[in-house]
């Protein structure tokens, strides 16, 4: 379930095993791997290495990673680039060969980028078009997962809904892989589409799935700060890679005194920097106009995102904003996606085997998404069938789905409570408010926001992305 990258290199590698694979949206397109402006972190050039990789991967991570998963992923980044050029994805190259950018966290330039800041839909594309050639795919899309079946503690079946018609349809299933994406919907402000609402989180956590680091969630700093509806524009981080500086009102740069890396420290000293000045009262802006070259070829979604809002990134600072981007925690896996709910697997975003610690490192998502999926995949391949047991089946779904006007005030329970600061009264306010109002906490959003208020007040201790203005240390 879930055709983003996660998805579809899993559902590559399982061959020769058929698979049913099944997207919110038709192949290609939707989801959170199509917004995708980063690229993927590789350690390839001469002077760089796989450790210093990892190095930065548990810096960034407060060294709460999983340490197997993090040299595992780093250990196989090449190769997952090498996999994906034979896909037939052209990274971007210079005179030196891959071309190879900068981002916040990392110590030197190692993001490969496929069409410059448009490298999620490069890499969509190329890998939903060799999922349709796959005669062991069978694509079923736009649909939705509403429920599924447990027979004697196992996945025994699934419910699909086709998007149009909403009619479900009971299938057989022994093996049932999770990779929905993220929650960043659930906050106001988010970079993430309206489909990464934590839906197959939920489900999991309806059968019983456990979950694990629940509390870490990423916000992007460079969010564009425009009233709008839904997602708010990503302000690729790689523009600061390539010299653009965060200023405030006055045009005084606003990272130079708090981080050695500056403007390039882990995205969650950015973003916490970022909503202070906000909070204050003033603004934070990314100027990009002292930036030279090539804007068309290596920045054309930004140039197309700002021009939607009348900025010319190239003459104009812009506006920015921290925003939920990424769920370091998820339905707790082990290296092989395997989850605590015997034939439910899970990938990508919705799963959490600690690779990313209590903040991930820049680029290092797409990557994850190759690297396990295919790690998966290969063991799918390999399982013995499961003999489908005699027992009682029971039903499992996700419980009544929030109006748009309860989702609106959890949204902003969630952000203005788990956001980039969070404090714990207001944390246990939220509780409160939560647990009185059955419009909101019987709904499964509702549930998976007070799971997160839960695991967020368990942490006394700031780490990573988690900060708790009242841990006096
Ligand atoms: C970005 O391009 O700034 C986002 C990349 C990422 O989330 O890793």
């Amino acid at each position: 379930m879930g055709a983003g990258v996660a998805g579809l290199a899993t559902a590559l590698a399982a061959a020769p095993r058929p698979v049913l694979l099944v997207g919110g949206s038709p192949p290609g397109s939707g989801g959170c791997t199509a917004l995708a402006q980063g690229g993927i972190a590789a350690a390839m050039a001469f002077d760089d290495s796989a450790a210093a990789h990892a190095r930065d991967t548990m810096t960034a991570g407060a060294n709460h990673n999983d340490y197997e998963a993090v040299q595992y992923l780093v250990g196989n980044a090449g190769l997952a680039v090498r996999w994906l050029q034979a896909q037939g994805i052209d990274f971007d190259r210079d005179a030196d060969g891959l071309q190879l950018g900068r981002e916040g966290g990392h110590g030197c330039p190692r993001i490969v980028h496929a069409g410059g800041d448009a490298s999620g839909h490069a890499l969509l594309t190329a890998l939903a078009q060799a999922a349709q050639q796959a005669r062991h795919i069978t694509w079923r899309a736009p649909a939705w997962l509403d429920a599924i079946q447990l027979r004697d503690g196992r996945i025994s079946g699934v419910a699909l809904a086709d998007t149009a018609t909403r009619m479900p349809q009971e299938l057989a299933c022994a093996e049932l892989v999770l990779a929905t994406g993220g929650c960043g919907a659930l906050f106001a402000a988010t970079t993430n589409p309206a489909t990464a609402d934590g839906n197959g989180l939920a489900l999991a956590l309806a059968c019983g799935a456990r979950l694990r680091d629940s509390e870490f969630v990423q916000f992007h700093p460079t969010a564009l700060d425009v009233e709008q509806d839904g997602a708010l524009p990503l302000i690729t981080e790689a523009l600061r890679g390539a010299g653009a500086r965060l200023v405030d009102d006055e045009g005084r740069a606003v990272m130079d005194t708090l981080h050695p890396m500056g403007d390039l420290a882990p995205r969650d000293h950015v973003a916490r920097r970022v909503w202070e000045y906000r909070q204050a009262g003033g603004r934070v802006w990314l100027d990009a106009t002292s930036l030279r070259g090539d804007w068309e070829q290596r920045f054309p979604t930004v140039v197309a995102l700002c021009g939607q809002h009348g900025i010319d990134p190239r003459q104009q600072r812009i506006p920015v904003t921290p925003a939920a981007h990424f769920h370091m925690g998820g339905i707790a896996v082990d290296l092989d996606g395997y989850t605590s709910v015997p034939g439910l697997y899970a990938v990508g975003e919705v799963a959490c085997n600690g690779v990313h610690g209590a903040n991930r490192l820049a680029s290092n998502s797409l990557l994850e998404g190759v690297v396990f999926g295919r790690r998966l995949g290969h063991r799918l391949a390999d399982i013995r069938l499961h003999a489908p047991s005699s027992g009682q089946h029971h039903w499992v779904d996700r419980g009544r789905t929030a109006d748009a006007q309860a989702l609106g005030i959890l949204q902003q329970l969630a952000w203005s409570t788990l956001g980039p600061v969070r404090h714990g009264s207001r944390m246990i306010e939220a509780e409160r408010y939560l647990a009185t109002d059955d419009r909101l906490h019987e709904t499964w959003q509702g549930k998976l926001i007070a799971r997160f208020l839960l695991a967020a007040l368990q942490r006394q201790k700031s780490l990573g992305a988690h900060f708790r203005a009242d841990d006096w240390k």
